[in-house]
């Protein structure tokens, strides 16, 4: 099968077009043969190894499984002997590993129907952008009906999900984002919309009950300036921290500062949970979520893909197409 292959970490040219063989389905798993793939900032981290940190997990001089891609949307080719909830020819979206590639393995219990409304680009822009943004207004933020939320990086694939998750849960929301995202981030429900070129929200007098920071570097310190005083940060991402910890510095000083402060402060690591996949079908269902796909590339773009996402400034979900 053709599949995007990584020997190395750096930049996005170390992916590589080529044909190898497809992966081999265990007892519980499900071969998927992939219409369209996700590609998140995540996925750049595992092509750049940066930052660092993460390498301890994936593997310290080179990236241990060789297909880059998570998110993945396609149909069911073959499927495990302890596999009950699907059958071969079913259409699924969720979490797999190497999703760019013409066939990925993913655990039954990381699958779902796709939601019948969506195309496969669609779902495949759900699941670990859609996931994250749940956990990190729901369990982390714990969001209540009638909150003020407000949430950086609102153009972008985590982001554009927050604000429609935000606004189902009955939040005012407030999105920050570029200047060429802000008709987008109104038309996905923001009530308002801050450009960050042109205003710094943290120099602003309003105030919120939670933020979600998902893109950006503030201080923790000029973010909680404008949390109400019992307030919720949660701090979710943010490129532009170095190269050993990335933005996770400011996710640990926020949990160590936490029990000594009024706000409560958050880190998030988000999890694929069945569950929640569906959670998020339901909301696709009834109309209360749409995934945005911004820029779409075939299979041998993959690099081009990645490259993008990398630029920082992504406009909601990048999908390659297979
Ligand atoms: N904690 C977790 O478990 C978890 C899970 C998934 C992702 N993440 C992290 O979440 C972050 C976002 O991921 P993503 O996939 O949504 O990335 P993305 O698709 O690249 O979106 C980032 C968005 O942020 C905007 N942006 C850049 N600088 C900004 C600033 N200073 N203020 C406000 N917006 C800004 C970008 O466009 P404009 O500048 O044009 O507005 C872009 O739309 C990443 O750091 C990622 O690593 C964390």
């Amino acid at each position: 099968m053709k599949a995007i292959v990584q020997d190395r970490y750096g930049p996005a040219d170390v992916l590589e077009l080529r044909d190898i063989d497809p992966p081999a389905v265990g007892d519980d798993d499900v071969l998927v043969r992939v219409r369209a793939a996700g590609v998140d900032a995540g996925v750049v981290h595992l092509v750049t190894g940066l930052p660092y940190l993460l390498r301890l997990g994936f593997g310290l001089r080179a990236p241990r499984s060789r297909v880059r891609g998570m998110d993945v949307a396609g149909l069911v080719e073959a499927v495990g002997r302890n596999v009950t909830r699907f059958r071969p020819g079913d259409e699924v979206f969720g979490t797999c590993e190497g999703a760019f590639a013409e066939y990925a393995r993913a655990r039954q219990d990381r699958l779902a129907p796709k939601p019948a409304a969506l195309t496969f680009e669609q779902a495949a822009a759900v699941p670990v952008s859609a996931q994250t943004a749940l956990q990190g207004l729901r369990d982390a933020g714990a969001v209540q009906p009638g909150q003020k939320v407000l949430i950086t990086g609102a153009g972008g694939g985590v982001g554009t999900f927050a604000v429609q998750l935000a606004k189902a849960f009955g939040a005012e929301v407030t999105g920050v984002c570029g200047p060429d995202k802000a008709d987008l981030v109104r038309s996905i429900g923001a009530d308002h919309v801050v450009d960050y070129t042109r205003e710094d929200f943290t120099d602003r007098p309003h105030r919120y009950d939670l933020i979600l920071d998902i893109a950006g570097n503030r201080r923790l310190s000029r973010l909680r300036r404008v949390l109400t005083p019992r307030g919720t940060l949660v701090i979710m991402g943010g490129e532009e921290g170095g190269r050993w910890f990335g933005g996770n510095d400011r996710q640990l000083r926020a949990t160590l500062l936490s029990p000594f402060v009024r706000h409560r402060l958050r880190m998030l690591m988000s999890m694929q949970r069945e569950r929640d996949l569906r959670t998020v079908a339901e909301l696709i269902e009834a109309g209360q979520v749409t995934p945005v796909v911004g820029r779409t590339y075939p299979l041998d773009q993959a690099p081009d893909a990645v490259r993008h996402v990398g630029e920082g400034h992504a406009r909601g979900k990048v999908v390659i197409t297979v």
